[in-house]
């Protein structure tokens, strides 16, 4: 089969790793990759939101199959025009990608579903939105309702705080005008549940922790994500039970009947509260770089899968029992400001798996080309191990410009 991904991350660099590994893979094609990806697949330049042109080229190369990767190819409905061109494709339709890119569908359908999530009202008006705040305790967990980058959170721990978010929400329209959800302010351990899903069909993936913020102890700004590792010894056997039968599996015959039934990877962005495990929001796709320790530990022939999927079939994913653990390296300044274009030294003599994350090819050279640039996984019998053999990694890997948290993991390995 001919198979064409669509992004160029972390993720789409694990997702071309899998699909390497599949018996049933010809060609692999990859638009618009990167420097890594590049190794293992043919990098196309085209963009992951030029619908057109990537229904083109899936035409034109007999692309027996498309998996998509980023949030933006999916809202700029680059499934819908797939499947109306009669290609097989691997990922939600924009009106089912809704669950992540609009917080009021995802809310309202966990309230009407009684499916457990944290308490939330949505508000258009900025006076009527501070009044709410003001009547209750804080933090408050203010959520812009829209795609955002991950920017539309804040938790305000102040008033003043809060005053601030819902002005450049409501007032200043910062991020196009919309609607603001307020919800309850919950705490536990979040963990990711990533499950393939076929309308009411839903075969789970094994769990995975990203780390959000920028530095070591859980300090610094909030990133796209740090690091991550699998398995998770801290959620029981019955937690991911229930969270598979409560949450994940409702919420798949849910959006099936609403009329807008799933076909993809839905992601559970999941809270252990001391009240139950609770939804803190739903993706629409594979996250990054949970997917970076995840698809690792996939046994099975991740074609079948996507397949199964995508035509409605049956699958039994089947996952190894080792344990995987990454770390990224970003750019110095991330997730502000910072440059590209540093060239990167070592990576052939790392001994684990290096997916890329920004990087591209200057000449013979690899050099950094985004916030994110390297993911480095480490396996091993024990997250211990897995952890041990990353920094062992990151240690060999040479750039001038790059920085890493030395605690991924520390949930499960330090407390
Ligand atoms: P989200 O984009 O919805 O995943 O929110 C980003 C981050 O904000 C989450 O990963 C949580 O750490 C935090 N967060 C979101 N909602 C809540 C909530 N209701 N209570 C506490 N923390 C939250
Ligand atoms: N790791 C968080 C996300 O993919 O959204």
């Amino acid at each position: 089969m001919n198979v064409l991904v669509i992004g160029s991350g972390g993720r789409e660099h694990a997702i071309v790793d899998a699909l390497s590994r599949s018996a049933r893979v010809g060609k692999i094609f990859c638009a618009p990759g990167n420097a890594g990806i590049a190794r293992q697949a043919e990098c196309v330049p085209i963009g992951d939101t030029e619908v057109e042109r990537l229904r083109d080229f899936a035409v034109a190369h007999a692309v027996d199959l498309t998996v998509v990767g980023p949030e933006s190819a999916l809202a700029a409905g680059v499934v819908d025009a797939f499947k109306a061109a009669g290609l097989r494709i691997f990922g939600p339709t924009k009106a089912a990608a809704r669950i992540e890119s609009s917080k009021e569908f995802a809310k309202e359908l966990m309230a009407k579903y009684g499916i457990p999530t944290a308490g939330f009202r949505a508000f258009t008006d900025y006076a009527e939105a501070k009044a709410y705040v003001a009547a209750r305790p804080l933090p408050a967990v203010l959520k812009y309702d829209g795609l955002a980058a991950g920017k539309g959170v804040v938790i305000a721990e102040t008033m003043e705080e809060a005053d601030a978010a819902l002005r450049d929400m409501l007032l200043d329209d910062k991020f196009g005008a919309g609607k603001v959800v307020v919800e309850d302010f919950l705490t536990g351990p979040e963990f990711s549940l990533l499950c393939f899903v076929s309308g009411r069909k839903v075969w789970p993936m094994v769990l995975a922790q990203d780390h959000k913020r920028a530095y070591d102890g859980d300090e610094g700004p909030n990133t796209g994500g740090m690091g991550a590792y699998s398995p998770l010894p801290f959620v029981t056997a019955e937690d991911e039970r229930y969270a598979l039968e409560r949450i994940m599996r409702p919420v798949a015959e849910a959006m099936a009947a609403e009329g807008v039934p799933f076909e993809g990877v839905l992601y559970g962005g999941l809270m252990k509260t001391p009240q139950g495990i609770k939804v803190i929001e739903f993706n629409a796709r594979f996250g990054d770089p949970e997917t970076e320790v995840v698809l690792p530990r996939l046994k099975s022939d991740i074609v079948d899968i996507f397949c199964a999927v995508a035509d409605g079939g049956e699958a039994s994913p089947e996952w190894h029992d080792f344990a995987t653990l990454g770390i990224v390296l970003a750019s110095k300044g991330y997730p502000g400001a910072y440059e590209k274009g540093h060239a990167i030294g070592g990576l052939d003599r790392v001994e684990g798996t290096v997916y890329h994350m920004g990087t591209r090819t200057e000449g013979d050279r690899v050099v950094t080309a985004g916030g994110r640039v390297l993911f480095v996984v480490g396996k091993g019998a024990t997250l211990a191990e897995a952890r041990e053999r990353a920094l062992a990694d990151v240690a060999r890997i040479e750039c001038d410009n790059l920085f890493h948290r030395n605690d991924i993991g520390h949930w499960a390995l330090d407390e």
